[in-house]
Parts: C-alpha cells; sequence; structure tokens
C-alpha cells in the first residue's frame, strides 16, 4: 500500500489513525484501541493535548513522580519530575534527603542574560558597516519599542546589539549579535520577534543609507533566531560537608569514598567517554524537571552539551574537592527556563508542577532544576564509586519485568522477596518467574 501521503494534516483524527493503520499494523484493531485507550475522557482536556502540535493521534504517557526533601538555600522542595527511567526518582529523592541531613544544596544564580542573532551577508568594506551600525544602532531600540514595552515593565528587555564581523571565517558573513534579559519567560518568542525587527530594520536603513554603494545597501538577511547556547545565563549548585559526615550505610570509609568519588569526577573532566555519560547522570535530574514544568528540553540539552565542551574538548559539568577536610561538589550549568508563557499556562500538570514548587521565578526553576541535576549525578557516583549502579537499577528494573509478564501480586512479592538476597539479572528475574509458573 501506498505509504506517500498528500493533506494529512487535513484528514480527522480518525481517518490519521485508519490510514497509519491500513498501513503500518498487523492487527488494525488491537493497535487502534491501544491508541484510543490513551485519548483522555474529557473532550476538551483532550482537545488541548490535540491542539499542542500538529497530527495528534493520541497522548504519549510519561509517569510524573515526586523527589521530595530537597533543601535549596534553607527551604524544602518537592521536586516534580516526569521521566521513564526506573531509578531516577529514586535517586534524587535518596540524594536530596541525604544531603538534606548536611546542610543541603547552595545555589547562585550567576546570571541571565539570553542571546540572539541576525545572520546575514554584506559586500563591502567592513569600516563602513561598522559607522552605519554605530548611527542606526538607536533605530534597531525604538523600533521594536511596541514588542519590548510589556517586558520593560517586567524589568527585561534588549540589553546591548553588537556588530560581529565574521568574514574570517565565513566570506562576507556578519551578524548581529544581541543580548536580552526575559525575566521570569524563557524568552524565546520574545528574542525571535525583536531579532526579526532589527532584521527588516537593518535591510529598510542600509537601503536608505547614503554612504552605501549599490552593492553595500543589498544586506542579505540569511535568518534570525534566538541562540540556545547560553553561556552568560547560569546557575550554580553545591554541596558539602565535613569529610567525615559523610558516613552512613554505605559510606564505612568516608575519606576512602570522598576520594574514590573526587578521582571518578577528576576521570569525567579528562575523558570525554566518560564525561558524556557523566553528564547524561546530571541530564536524568534537569530533563525531568525541566519536563515536568513545561520547559525546553531540547534547548536545555543543547545549550548544556555546548558548555560542557566550551573549553575545546567535553568534559564534566561537575567538580568535585576536599579542602581543609571538607568534601564539597558542585556544577555551574547554563539553563534558559520559564515560568510563565508557553506551556506553563496551557499544560494542565505543567500548573500543578508549578504549584507543588510553590509557583516559583524562572531563577529560583533554575536553582531547583541544578539541584536536581547534582543530586542525580551525586546518587549516580555513589552507586558507581561503592556498590555498582546495577544493585539500585535493577531493584527498581525487577518492576518492569514483572509488568512485561503481567505478573500478579503474589508473583510480584515472591520475587521481590527472592531478589533481596540474591543477584538481580534480567535473565535470572525471568527464570525465576518461569519457575514459580510451573
Ligand atoms: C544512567 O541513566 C546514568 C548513569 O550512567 C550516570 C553515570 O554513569 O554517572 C548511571
Amino acid at each position: 500500500m501506498n505509504k506517500e501521503v498528500t493533506g494529512f494534516s487535513k484528514l480527522s483524527k480518525e481517518e490519521k489513525i485508519n490510514w497509519i493503520a491500513d498501513r503500518y499494523f498487523s492487527n488494525p484493531k488491537e493497535s487502534i484501541s491501544i491508541l484510543k485507550q490513551y485519548w483522555n475522557s474529557d473532550e476538551s482536556l483532550q482537545m488541548l493535548h490535540d491542539d499542542f502540535i500538529e497530527n495528534t493521534i493520541s497522548n504519549f504517557y510519561l509517569p510524573f513522580g515526586i523527589a521530595p526533601n530537597f533543601l535549596i538555600n534553607g527551604n524544602y522542595y518537592s521536586v516534580p519530575m516526569a521521566i521513564e527511567e526506573s531509578s531516577v526518582v529514586a535517586a534524587a529523592s535518596k540524594s536530596a534527603k541525604f544531603w538534606a541531613a548536611r546542610g543541603g544544596f547552595k545555589t547562585t544564580i550567576l546570571g541571565t542574560e539570553k542571546i540572539g542573532q541576525v545572520h546575514f551577508l554584506y559586500h563591502g568594506k567592513s569600516e563602513k558597516l561598522e559607522k552605519f551600525f554605530s548611527e542606526t544602532k538607536p533605530k534597531f531600540f525604538s523600533n521594536t519599542e511596541s514588542l519590548t514595552k510589556n517586558m520593560q515593565k517586567r524589568g527585561g528587555g534588549i540589553l546591548d546589539i553588537k556588530l560581529k564581523n565574521k568574514t574570517a571565517e565565513l566570506e562576507n558573513y556578519y551578524q548581529l549579535h544581541a543580548t536580552f534579559e526575559t525575566k521570569d519567560s524563557m524568552g524565546a518568542n520574545f528574542i525571535n520577534s525583536c531579532l526579526e525587527q532589527f532584521a527588516k530594520t537593518l535591510k529598510e536603513e542600509a537601503l536608505l543609507y547614503n554612504n552605501f554603494t549599490e552593492d553595500e545597501k543589498d544586506i542579505t538577511v540569511i535568518m534570525s533566531i534566538l541562540s540556545n547556547f547560553v553561556p552568560n545565563c547560569v546557575v550554580r549548585a553545591e554541596v558539602s560537608c565535613k569529610v567525615e559526615d559523610l558516613a552512613e550505610k554505605h559510606i564505612q570509609n568516608p575519606r576512602e569514598f570522598a576520594e574514590k568519588f573526587i578521582q571518578a569526577v577528576k576521570i569525567a573532566e579528562i575523558e570525554p567517554y566518560r564525561a558524556v555519560t557523566h553528564n547524561k547522570g546530571i541530564m536524568n535530574g534537569i530533563d525531568a524537571v525541566v519536563l515536568a514544568t513545561g520547559n525546553d528540553f531540547r534547548a536545555v540539552e543543547a545549550g548544556i552539551h555546548a558548555y560542557a565542551s566550551r573549553k575545546g574538548t567535553y568534559s564534566s559539568l561537575s567538580h568535585a574537592k576536599i579542602e581543609n577536610d571538607i568534601f564539597s561538589f558542585w556544577m555551574e550549568i547554563p539553563l534558559a527556563l520559564g515560568t510563565v508563557g508557553g506551556l506553563t499556562s496551557l499544560h494542565p500538570l505543567v500548573k500543578i508542577a508549578l504549584e507543588i514548587l510553590q509557583k516559583p521565578s524562572a531563577q529560583e526553576l533554575m536553582q531547583i532544576v541544578a539541584a536536581t541535576g547534582l543530586a542525580q549525578n551525586f546518587a549516580a557516583l555513589r552507586s558507581l564509586t561503592t556498590t555498582g549502579i546495577q544493585d539500585g537499577h535493577m531493584k527498581m528494573h525487577i518492576n518492569n519485568i514483572l509488568n512485561q509478564f503481567q505478573a500478579n501480586i503474589t508473583e510480584r512479592n515472591k520475587v521481590k522477596m527472592h531478589f533481596e538476597n540474591h543477584t538481580i539479572t534480567h535473565a535470572a528475574v525471568v527464570e525465576y518467574i518461569e519457575k514459580l509458573r510451573n
């Protein structure tokens, strides 16, 4: 059957499902009923979700969990997390509790500046473009007044616009490099609207500029778009305590633990293969909160990984040391987040997540997200350098295997009891269930 289609978006939801079913499902009746099982019975709620994107045929659920006991700058938070990986919420909760008993997380905002660029081509003398830019600069601000008025009332707006000459790297290529303060909104729409107006002003004013030749007047705007690399929109999160205070059930010798832990961080600082996995552990925490609070996790991921490579090699985002018998573990990460606008006022669960976080400002959310990332990293490194990761991972994974086998309550209890003191592997659990059933 033909798998090419035109006008798919114009089909009704039912027609879209049937089109897919005819071409891709081996058991169309059953697959269609699964798709529909995930529709919300509340029609208006379903319509809201349908309209978030184009061609919606169903909803895709992720667990929405809570990691309690996050003590951040003296305040307790219960952190909402949307994530599918079994052990993440458990690890964050464990880590939060561990650090709450040792003073909690200290977080600081190091900057909130966002960036956007107009990329354009100019054929002429760069000095003439520089003169044109400095004479025209006020126009870039005045022509965007209608866009910036509301943002200025909230204390934000355009911070600065610079002309950058990039011709050494690419022929005729220049940029308007603008910086913004967007307060509690992530600011993507605001920034992109301002940039598109800058581009318009740039083209119009160049045409009117008497000192330009005809070639110089003919500026080609390639694109106007915000940058997801935000190295000056950064938050720092830190935990610290006396080395001896690290002691607990799995940390019998705190100094040995701290030294091994620091060594693990140092490996991630110099070894990109390890750094990627190390940072992935941090992102387990970060993405889950970013997603639950309706923020753009792709933007956050792109920005953070670019930041992790800013010195030329991909490296660990977190660092650790012992100084004067104090163990400290910290990281600085760029985070462009919003707590107003976008999905934050549309998605009912996002509103709930923000309410659980006591309606934070964007800066507060940056701090909560960073603390969760650091907690996750601590949990992963603690397991890796002590019991090994599989112990906790497989305990949580047992549930997935039990669900896969549709185990009943008695089977679940028997399996869990048996694996309290047997090594958990996928094969061993499967074998045990099969033995129970025979
Ligand atoms: C798994 O999702 C994350 C870890 O691999 C992170 C790490 O290795 O640090 C456990």
